[in-house]
């Protein structure tokens, strides 16, 4: 008996802030160039790491997603007769759920684990015994585990793709493509011709870039857009070192403008995309960071500027934000599901069914 819900009362429909839409998604169509050769280059390719992609791919991706995102029904067979192995070995709501959403929508098949305790490991069998019997199981792997080291030792066994959901301390890639791809679909201007007249724009991240895997990968992937980007403002409260060694040699010698502070007020008037996250995943628990940096309706942000979070967020993130247009984090996580279903079609060596022209 459902006494509480009256007439009127339910409503399925967001009200704001209007960034859920296809208009974002198809301002970065019109401002990328179709050219679909590019993309080849991913076909049974392992995602690793960050560091794999260049500018052409990374584009073509985007303009891919945003496809996908214009146009959610057009496309829901390209990875019909595949089976995707999802194996998360670490919590997860976003990156597993938006991976098997992407898979799905595309129309494939999953088998998905979520505890290491009921496979094989629990026994002693290494990840490269468990990669050897995924090669019969399956056509894609995405793995999450809390250890650094456990998507390599997989590797070494797999003959189908592997992708990296997050491994410990070090990287998250397909989180950093769905990142750059929120920055760039809120301002497609960005990718215009220089003298088109779009000014640069300054990036915050707050948060400990060799701590946090989200945070590591975003950079690495901002830094091959450098012209992008006036300025990217590391804020943080980390007394011990933020930087691995030559990690922040890697980011400049690209041509990224790197500045670090620990006094958010001062520089959040300032910036356009604001970045934030607070754990990072270590063992089988996670450790925060920046506690004393909160972002709220009070806090002294740019009248147009935008707020990212990789989420699960905690007291860093006040939930009234989530009603103004200062709200990119939710499309953020919207737009993951596109992003992946861009990224898995490519790997899964189905990209020429979803191409308008093929070159
Ligand atoms: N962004 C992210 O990695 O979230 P989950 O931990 O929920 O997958």
């Amino acid at each position: 008996m459902v006494s509480n819900l009256k007439e009127g009362n339910v409503e399925f429909e967001r009200k704001v802030p209007d960034v859920y839409g296809d208009a974002h998604p198809k301002g970065l169509l019109k401002a990328i160039h179709e050219d679909g050769e590019h993309l080849k280059q991913l076909s049974s390719q392992h995602i690793i790491s960050s560091d794999q992609f260049d500018r052409d791919v990374l584009l073509q991706l985007f303009r891919l997603a945003a496809k996908f995102e214009a146009n959610p029904q057009r496309f829901r067979t390209p990875l019909q007769g595949k089976i995707l192995i999802s194996a998360f070995y670490e919590p997860s709501t976003r990156t597993r759920l938006s991976f098997e959403s992407a898979w799905h929508r595309l129309g494939g098949d999953i088998m998905s684990i979520t505890d290491r305790s009921t496979t094989g490991i629990a026994k002693g069998e290494s990840l490269s015994d468990v990669g050897e019997m995924f090669n019969n199981y399956g056509d894609c792997v995405v793995l999450r585990d809390t250890n650094e080291s456990s998507v390599k030792e997989m590797m070494r066994s797999l003959r189908i793709p592997i992708i990296n959901a997050g491994n410990g301390l070090d990287e998250h890639p397909t989180q950093a493509l769905a990142d750059l791809y929120t920055i760039f679909k809120w301002k497609p201007e960005m990718l215009g011709e220089p003298g088109s007249g779009f000014s640069p724009i300054r990036l915050g991240i707050i948060g400990v870039p060799n701590k946090m895997r989200t945070v590591r990968s975003l950079l690495k992937m901002v830094a091959i857009f450098p012209e992008c980007f006036e300025e990217v403002t590391i804020i943080h409260d980390d007394s011990d070192r933020i930087w691995d060694k030559g990690q922040l040699e890697q980011l400049q010698q690209a041509g990224l403008k790197i500045a670090t502070t620990t006094d958010m007020e001062s520089v959040l008037p300032k910036i356009d995309v604001v970045y934030i996250n607070a754990i990072a995943w270590k063992g089988d628990g996670f450790e925060s960071y920046g506690t004393r940096f909160v972002l709220d309706r009070n806090s002294p942000l740019k009248k147009d500027a935008i707020v990212m979070h990789p989420l699960a967020r905690g007291d860093e993130l006040s939930s009234d934000l989530d009603e103004t247009s200062h709200n990119w984090y939710f499309s953020q996580a919207r737009g993951a599901v596109f992003l992946r279903m861009a990224l898995l079609t490519c790997m899964c060596e189905r990209i020429e069914r979803v191409m308008d022209v093929w070159m």
